[in-house]
């Protein structure tokens, strides 16, 4: 079943995009040994990342870093175990605890997964790892289950949207951000994969839709880039370095799902387009990578009028692997090589990665001495996204 919906996908994504040369698709030679010779550390950048994550977007971030560094077999990009969801030999344990702990501080008046400090789409990104806290736990695991079940509907019902359909990420009024493509979209997907049946397609379709419509809103075409934030009270038109991060991985991570459930598999033009989607943003944003394989924080502005962000550079780097993974098509893996060790330099010997964006302020570098969570966790997100290109994928298809 697999084998041919892999093929019809890679027909279909011929026959989507005409932008897109495929040469041939033979698999990547061997491995360059460089590849590996870093000396990171990669427990202390986790231990680092588990430290500094708080807000429910740094948190839901690490929960998904944590899933596929260490749980890899319970990831949506391991397509053959991710579902049917069940407690295997291991449980996620670092994952549960962070379910743990959110669902335990939770108000009996709350809709959402947790206080999203006026984001409808952030706390959301909990939202996988409470579903795996449902189908994994053998104690009171029903409530996890309802409480993914009253965000779902809080996301579907109660949060405001455009005209076409898109889900704010805002509570109090309409405004779409880049960053809402990795929020509530791969929940949403995993979501519809774990019900399965009609409704469990319903949602897939939805996840896809919502990723269609901020697409049809943020994506400036011409640039091949994503601005920031549009609608609502005010906007941020740049195109920002983790915002187009954010809506590749976000892409990438409902492609996984849907090529990983049941469900999902069959619905080869939307796999189609989210490839062409990804492949289209990774296009834009390599455009601008800097002689050191960094990406600047607004990507397409004078180096001098910006800053260096090694964040941005890191999850873009991990989502073209992934893409890379999928496709056969190695046409990023210049660019995300170059990324890596870049990366892999800018961490330090107790697992800081430097040079990072301050993520709250979106335009000013973090003040030395502070750190990015999200940074830590892209950087966990790269490190098991270039493994799995260089060590696992081409073993199997051989
Ligand atoms: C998770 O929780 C268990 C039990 O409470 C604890 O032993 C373990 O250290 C926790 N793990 C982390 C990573 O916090
Ligand atoms: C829930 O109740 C607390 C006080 O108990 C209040 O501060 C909070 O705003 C309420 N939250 C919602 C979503 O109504
Ligand atoms: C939680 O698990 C139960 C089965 O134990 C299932 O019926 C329910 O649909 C699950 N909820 C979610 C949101 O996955
Ligand atoms: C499917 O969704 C409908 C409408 O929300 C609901 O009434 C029904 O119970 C759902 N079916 C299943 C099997 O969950
Ligand atoms: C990489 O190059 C950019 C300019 O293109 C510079 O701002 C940045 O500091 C450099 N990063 C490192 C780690 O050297
Ligand atoms: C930025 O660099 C350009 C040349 O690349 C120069 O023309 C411009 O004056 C510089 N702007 C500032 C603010 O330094």
């Amino acid at each position: 079943m697999r084998a041919p919906t892999s093929a019809a996908v890679a027909a279909a994504f011929l026959l989507s995009t005409s932008i897109v040369q495929l040469a041939a698709a033979i698999p990547y030679s061997s491995p360059s040994l460089t590849r590996e010779d870093n000396n990171v550390d990669i427990d202390l950048v986790r231990d680092n990342a588990k430290l500094i994550s708080v807000h429910s977007w740094e948190l839901g971030t690490l929960a998904e870093a944590l899933t596929e560094l260490e749980y890899p077999q319970y990831s949506v990009f391991n397509e053959k175990s991710a579902f049917p969801v069940h407690a295997r030999r291991e449980l996620p344990q670092d994952v549960l605890n962070i379910s743990e702990t959110i669902i335990a501080a939770r108000l009996p008046n709350m809709t959402t997964l947790i206080d999203g400090d006026g984001a409808a789409g952030d706390p959301a990104s909990l939202g996988v790892a409470v579903i795996l806290a449902n189908w994994t736990l053998t104690d009171d695991a029903a409530k996890y289950g309802e409480a993914a079940k009253e965000q779902l509907d809080h996301l579907l019902y109660t949060v405001p949207r455009t005209p076409s359909g898109a889900i704010s990420q805002r509570e109090s009024e309409v405004q779409l951000w880049a960053d809402f493509i990795y929020m509530v979209p791969p929940f949403l997907a995993y979501y519809g994969a774990v019900q399965g049946g009609k409704n469990g397609s319903d949602l897939l379709q939805e996840a896809y839709d919502q990723c269609r419509l901020y697409r049809d809103e943020l994506f400036d075409a011409d640039v091949h880039l994503w601005r920031h934030i549009d609608l609502g009270s005010w906007s941020d038109a740049h195109h920002w370095g983790t915002g187009n991060a954010w809506a590749a991985a976000g892409m990438m991570r409902v492609l996984a799902t849907l090529r990983a459930s049941e469900e999902g598999q069959s619905m080869i033009f939307q796999q189609a387009n989210l490839i062409d989607w990804i492949d289209q943003t990774l296009i834009g944003v390599w455009k601008y990578q800097q002689k050191n394989g960094t990406l600047l924080n607004y990507l397409d502005l004078p180096v001098n009028q910006t800053f260096a962000d090694t964040s941005s550079t890191a999850l873009l780097a991990a989502t073209s692997y992934r893409l890379a993974s999928v496709t056969g098509h190695d046409k990023h893996i210049k660019a995300a090589d170059s990324a890596y060790d870049l990366i892999m330099r800018e961490v330090d010997e107790v697992g800081w990665l430097h040079n990072t964006v301050d993520p709250l302020s979106f335009s000013t570098p973090s003040v030395p001495g502070s750190y990015s969570p999200e940074g830590q966790s892209f950087t966990l997100l790269l490190h098991v996204a270039h493994d799995a290109y260089y060590q696992g994928k081409w073993v199997d298809t051989r």
